[in-house]
């Protein structure tokens, strides 16, 4: 998966859309085969990068991808299903869902539950691409507003929709922030 350009850049310009500071607390939920991860803990010097993913393939991707930020400690990433959200992690300033949302079930309550954790001003960023064939700008567009629609829903504020054009397929982000 993370071989794939279409993967590569979905990640860099959801992660772009996060505006990281170096100092920042940062939790991506579905990493994956951590290919944002390691984007954003380029960036993130002296703060942290907290993940979750509940695939035991896809944290040992991830930990072999990110080896190096895991030993110096600016990298955490754990084996957990985003149902059972993990809490006591202290406060995100900045949040991470790249193609991991339409897996989710009950996604407002999971959101809920993010912006609770997170602290005033931070910032989530949900991205999708369907990457399936035959799908449509229209079908992105559409995905785009329900995610929106869902993140205004769990009380973010400041939301917008924002869609870029990629090959296979164009990708809607949306962002919020937690007031
Ligand atoms: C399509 S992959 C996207 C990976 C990565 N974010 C990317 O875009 O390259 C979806 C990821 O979300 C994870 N995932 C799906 N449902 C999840 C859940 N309920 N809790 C935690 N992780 C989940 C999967 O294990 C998988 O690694």
């Amino acid at each position: 998966m993370a071989h794939r350009t279409s993967d590569r850049e979905r990640n860099e310009w959801a992660v772009s859309l996060l505006e990281l500071q170096p100092t920042d607390r940062v939790l991506e939920i579905g990493f994956g085969p951590g290919v944002a991860i390691a984007l954003m803990s380029r960036v993130v010097t002296s703060g942290s990068v907290v993940g979750i993913d509940h695939s035991e393939v896809m944290l040992q991707q991830a930990k072999k991808r990110n080896a190096s930020a895991i030993e110096q400690g600016r990298v955490q990433l754990r084996l957990a299903s985003v149902a059972d959200f993990p809490t006591g992690h202290g406060r995100y300033d900045k949040c991470l869902m790249v193609n991991a949302f339409h897996y989710c079930d009950n996604s407002e309550d999971i959101l809920r539950r993010v912006q609770r954790q997170m602290n005033p001003g931070g910032k989530i960023v949900i991205a999708f691409q369907p990457c399936i064939q035959g799908s449509t700008s229209e079908d992105v567009l559409k995905a785009g507003h329900t995610m929106l629609e869902k993140l205004k829903a769990s009380g973010f504020s400041r939301t917008h929709l924002d869609i870029k054009s990629m090959a296979p397929d164009s990708v809607a982000c949306v962002v919020g922030v937690r007031e």
